[in-house]
């Protein structure tokens, strides 16, 4: 590394200082428990859909595309969105599923590459509810002409956000309907477990079934999964607890959780603490082990505070929390998704808040998309190394 003054600086060279005081004083190379689960560093791999396992079935290349970023120095993986075993959970044919005897061998390879680099692995557990499909262009398949999409279940029969309209589109759920969702997530997390996996994440953010529950705007129902909050997080705490019976005490359960939907960026689920006092104590009771607060930035801050959602619901909940949000990125995910270009981005801010203690784990999604070595090479103080944003790497599994 260049010293400003013996040669040149590299462009990032404030950033290589800063890694490299991490490396002696920072939380992110130190180990966390999350509850049963020791975790070797606080870089969490967070879930990200890739639509490249042909029919729901990861090939051998998922194994070794998580397996290349567990070698990278990843402390936990968190695979991505897989479909519940029920007839409404999936929009994407190529995204995989938790179920069948073709899909659960080819997650036991994943899970047994992933722990041969001494690494744990979660699976992100999805139901997208009345989300039709994917509102990211050009990263999903065209559909065929005759395409038939699954019929679509929410709350109400309706989706949308404030700043999109709300449509009718699908049909609001029957008692039945959510009797069943709630055992198919159970079904899922014990073949996930089955198969090896170290836990289970509900994703229960970004504007998909669960959040569409939480959202008084999807939730127009007057019967107990409608109305007061209480009520609105009742399928997903019903869900965490059913989970928790089927698979044990100790299983690790995260809930990923965000103000923010896909289809509105400005959505605020919760307006102030004691909403999301109302939200975590039914889900920490009912069994959630760590919470996922997704956010786009993680340093954007909540309730008029200095800290970020993930600080917030950590010190309410008494659960460790991960945040996200580019992190590694100069450039927002969706946008970036959209065909923005991105550079790399340092770390200081972050470095800041995990001092202080805000939350346990921190994400990284793009940055281990495009760079696997991002945990070492930050441990190694090489920011200068780091890889540029490239969208190619969306295009296959490398
Ligand atoms: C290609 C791609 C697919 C994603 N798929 C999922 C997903 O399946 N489940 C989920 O909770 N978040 C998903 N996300 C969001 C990421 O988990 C993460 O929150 C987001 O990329 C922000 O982190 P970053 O700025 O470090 O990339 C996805 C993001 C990307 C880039």
């Amino acid at each position: 590394m260049n010293s400003p003054s013996t040669g040149p600086a590299s462009q990032h060279e404030p950033e290589v200082r800063s890694a490299i005081a991490a490396t002696r004083t920072s939380k992110l190379f130190e180990p966390v428990q999350l509850g049963s689960l020791a975790v070797k560093n606080r870089i969490v791999m967070p879930a990200m859909t890739r639509t490249l396992s042909p029919l729901g079935i990861p090939g051998t290349d998922s194994a070794a595309y998580y397996a290349r970023r567990a070698k990278g120095g990843v402390g936990l993986i968190i695979a991505e969105g897989t479909w519940i075993p029920h007839d409404a959970a999936a929009n994407e044919d190529d995204a995989p599923r938790m179920y069948g005897p073709q899909a659960l061998k080819g997650w036991a390879e994943v899970v047994r590459q992933v722990h041969a680099e001494d690494t744990p692995i979660f699976s992100q557990l999805w139901h997208v509810g009345q989300m039709k499909q994917h509102m990211v262009e050009g990263l999903y398949a065209e559909r065929p002409a005759d395409y038939v999409p699954p019929r679509r279940v929410g709350p109400s029969g309706l989706f949308g956000g404030i700043s999109q309209p709300l449509t009718h589109d699908g049909t609001a759920a029957t008692q039945a309907d959510l009797d069943s969702i709630v055992e198919s997530y159970a079904k899922a997390a014990i073949n996930a477990q089955q198969t090896g996996f170290d836990g289970v994440e509900l994703h229960a953010a970004h504007g998909y079934l669960l959040d569409q529950f939480f959202w008084p705007g999807t939730n127009k129902r007057t019967d107990s999964y409608g109305g007061p909050m209480r009520n609105r997080i009742r399928l997903a705490t019903e869900a965490v607890a059913e989970i928790r019976r089927a698979t044990g005490p100790d299983l690790p359960i995260s809930l990923r959780l965000s103000q923010w939907k896909v289809q509105d960026f400005k959505a605020k689920l919760f307006e102030s603490p004691g909403d999301l006092e109302q939200f975590v104590a039914p889900l920490v009771d009912a069994g959630v082990t760590v919470f996922h607060c997704s956010q786009r930035r993680f340093w954007e801050t909540e309730f008029g505070s200095d800290r970020n959602l993930a600080a917030w619901v950590q010190n309410i909940s008494g659960r460790p929390a991960i945040s996200v949000g580019s992190v590694a990125q100069t450039g927002e995910h969706i946008d970036t998704l959209m065909g923005q270009a991105s550079g790399v981005s340092g770390i200081d801010r972050l470095l800041t808040m995990m001092d202080r203690g805000d939350f346990a784990m921190i994400a990284v999604g793009r940055g281990l998309l495009v760079d696997p070595e991002w945990p070492e090479k930050v441990r190694e103080g090489r920011l200068d190394q780091l890889r540029v944003w490239n969208p190619d790497v969306l295009k296959s599994l490398i």
